[in-house]
């Protein structure tokens, strides 16, 4: 009686008391939230889908990172206690000594253990990185592993978390981000809590407080013709091109001067046929006429030497489905595209990795798999939608997704595409790195120039774009390979940081590219995306989209859509049809715009256009030093939400101007006044100001 009656109290004690105490491990906690550049937090494996090993040592139990990493998770005062070990991560998949493992379908990390998106193939070369792991409570470094490498053992984080509201895990990685800087892992991880209110993962995003807000005016009825208004072909080919027209349908188009061969679609404006046998500018006179009035303009058809004389503008499948992309998805997107983007120019429709069956055929012919059941008659839809149908192979064995690659069968990859109708090559290095001898210039351009010499005998106008993320400074010798475009950095991811990586870093390229030749810092992140199945809004913020987009624009960027078509929101709509923000990017003289201001959390870019005015973009970047090494800064701690807007300015004699100056926004497409000598405007956090300067005569 007297034990019972104990143990009564005891029982009682303890739930008034809320003392009993509870463990949830990181692992089991909502890992989406983690806050990575490149892919997602992975449970109990590396970001590669390989086992987490730390210095030889396997672990089950763990999260793993690509770095840097951030993660923040509510406590609300009711913590108690944090443990973890954490290192660096060794990559071994069982069986392979390094790279990638066999991946299937879908190239979720994890999902089947293909490299995920962000990742180099094998043989691009990895840097040794170092890290530093922090766990932080309430603005302070509570535990910090000091700087660890490779090969160290696991550090051990075991602290209290008395009176801690907010607890954040960070590793910050000084010499190297993503795959190529290093794979870290938390294992073990947990924390206890007494209390009925479980620790929760909460967003670590720093939000603008800016709701998305449209600023491309509504579409005109009237009559409209947009950009490009030039294209590029070589002799004989075959040709398909759309008038890139807008306004109230029905429309009708009529040019006046066609060339032989050429045939045209009077009702949607496409032109198809074959490109005329000689050299040559054509100019076409184009009239577009609906019900409320017409419009007149001319197009250049420039036969000779170069495609690509703008920079390629299309969809590509795979920042949207990465691997698990299909056929029914690729129609869908070419519908959407001819129905709402094609009248403002958006031409190529592109299959990323993910379309290759397992094996060739006996004859070394390759095939697709059974997603693509149908891919000569998928290209022909593309086609009569007057859009272009691209496709994706790798120089190496194996493609990024370890699909087949084209090495040892250029010559019958190129003719397999031929025959589909196919007029845009991806050539993604991949495993190539597993062939190449050495890192001379030779050995890195020699898959180039063999697939080179193969699309030519398919007979086609085949846009050629190199991807090797920038190796042996591409720029200097891509058009050399006859490459169009080429991609300068590793792959995009939908973060701030990611755009800061890629077309910030853009300024010392900027005199390679021009007509037939683009600098391609990778395709776009708005819209839904998420490289699998499972796709979600992008993580950019509305201002940070238009900070992309005119961004991209200013550097004559190829502009690649990398969203899903049939998830297209009137957002997005609105960044991909502003025709003024397009003509920036489409300009006939293909001028790359230029770094010309910088301060800590601002940048200020430049371009030329054709008719002698100046596009200038005026970016808040955002502290972009301290705030990627501190790891304190690198939490948004809730006290932050909204930043205030920022007063941005440019002294015209900086961009080589004189005189009076009419500026126009470009985004809302208004004149806002003239100025003399200068201008400054308020730039929302991680947003934009774009404006044209035009010199008043
Ligand atoms: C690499 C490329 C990506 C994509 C994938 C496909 O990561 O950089 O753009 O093509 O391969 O596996």
């Amino acid at each position: 009686m007297k034990s019972v009656f104990l143990i009564c109290c005891v029982f009682l004690l303890c739930s008034f008391s809320g003392a009993v105490e509870k463990t949830i491990w990181l692992n089991e906690m909502d890992l989406t939230l983690f806050d990575l550049e490149i892919g997602q937090a992975m449970k109990n494996t590396t970001m590669m889908g390989s086992p987490i090993i730390i210095s030889g040592v396997t672990y089950e139990n763990g999260v793993g990172v690509t770095t840097p990493a951030k993660y923040l998770i509510e406590l609300n005062g009711n913590g108690t206690h944090f443990y973890a070990e954490v290192g660096p991560c060794e990559m071994k998949f069982p069986g392979r000594p390094d790279g990638p493992a066999p991946g299937g379908d879908d190239k979720k990390p994890g999902g089947n253990g293909a490299a995920p998106a962000g990742t180099p193939g094998p043989g691009v070369p990895r840097m040794s990185p170092t890290m530093d792991f922090y766990v932080l409570g309430d603005k302070q470094v509570l535990w910090h592993s000091g700087t660890m490498k490779n090969g160290d053992k696991a550090k051990i984080a075991d602290i209290d978390l008395i009176g801690v509201k907010k607890l954040a895990l960070v590793v910050v990685s000084v010499n190297g981000r993503g795959p190529l800087g290093g794979m870290a892992a938390w294992v073990n991880g947990k924390i206890t809590y007494s209390g009925d209110v479980t620790p929760k993962a909460v967003t670590n995003k720093t939000v603008s407080g800016n709701a998305p807000k449209i600023l491309t005016p509504a579409e005109s009825e009237l009559p409209k013709i947009n950009y490009p208004k030039v294209i590029g072909a070589t002799e004989g080919k075959p040709f398909i091109f759309a008038i890139p027209v807008t306004g109230k349908k029905p429309l009708q188009v009529t040019i006046d001067n066609l060339p032989k061969g050429l045939v045209l679609d009077s009702g949607t404006g496409i032109i198809t046929g074959t490109s005329p046998a000689q050299k040559g500018t054509f100019i076409l006179n184009v009239t577009v006429k609906n019900s409320l009035g017409e419009a007149k303009d001319k197009i250049e058809l420039k036969v000779g030497d170069l495609l690509a004389l703008t920079p390629p503008m299309g969809w590509n499948s795979w920042n949207a489905g990465g691997m698990s992309v299909d056929q029914v998805k690729i129609r869908a997107a070419a519908d959407v595209i001819a129905d709402k983007l094609r009248g403002h120019g958006w031409a190529f429709v592109n299959i990323d990795d993910g379309w290759q069956a397992d094996k060739r055929t006996d004859e070394g012919l390759l095939l697709t798999n059974h997603k693509f059941s149908d891919i000569k008659g998928m290209g022909d839809y593309i086609h009569s939608k007057g859009l272009r149908f691209g496709i994706y192979s790798s120089p190496g064995p194996r493609t990024c997704g370890q699909a087949i690659g084209s090495y040892q069968h250029e010559n019958q990859d190129a003719a397999t595409w031929g025959k589909w109708g196919v007029d845009y090559l991806k050539y993604d290095w991949c495993s190539y790195g597993s062939i190449v001898q050495d890192n001379s210039l030779d050995e890195l351009q020699k898959p180039y120039k063999m697939m080179h010499e193969a699309i030519v005998k398919t007979n086609r106008d085949i846009v050629y774009s190199l991807c090797q993320y920038g190796m042996g400074d591409v720029w200097k010798w891509g058009p050399e390979v006859n490459g169009n475009l080429w991609r300068t950095t590793m792959d995009i991811q939908d973060n701030w940081k990611s755009i800061l990586n890629t077309g910030f870093t853009q300024t010392n390229n900027a005199d390679y590219a021009g007509p037939g030749h683009w600098n391609d810092p990778d395709m776009l992140v708005i819209g839904t995306v998420g490289w699998s199945r499972d796709t979600k809004p992008t993580k950019l913020s509305p201002d940070e989209q238009y900070s992309h987009f005119s961004l991209w624009s200013l550097l004559s960027s190829p502009l690649l859509i990398g969203c899903e078509m049939d998830k297209l929101d009137s957002f997005t709509l609105g960044l991909l049809t502003n025709d003024e923000v397009i003509g920036v990017n489409q300009d006939v003289l293909g001028h790359q715009a230029k770094l010309v201001k910088k301060g800590s959390d601002f940048q200020v870019w430049a371009k030329n256009l054709s008719d002698g005015s100046k596009v200038v973009g005026l970016f808040y970047t955002g502290d972009t030093e301290s705030s990627a090494t501190d790891p304190v800064k690198m939490i948004n701690w809730g006290d932050n939400k909204t930043e205030p807007a920022k007063l941005i300015s440019i002294d015209f004699n900086l961009l080589g101007l004189t005189g009076k100056q009419q500026v126009r926004n470009l985004w809302s497409q208004q004149n806002i006044g003239t100025y003399d000598g200068h201008f400054e405007t308020e730039v929302n956090f991680h947003g934009v100001g774009l404006i044209k300067l035009s010199a008043i005569k």
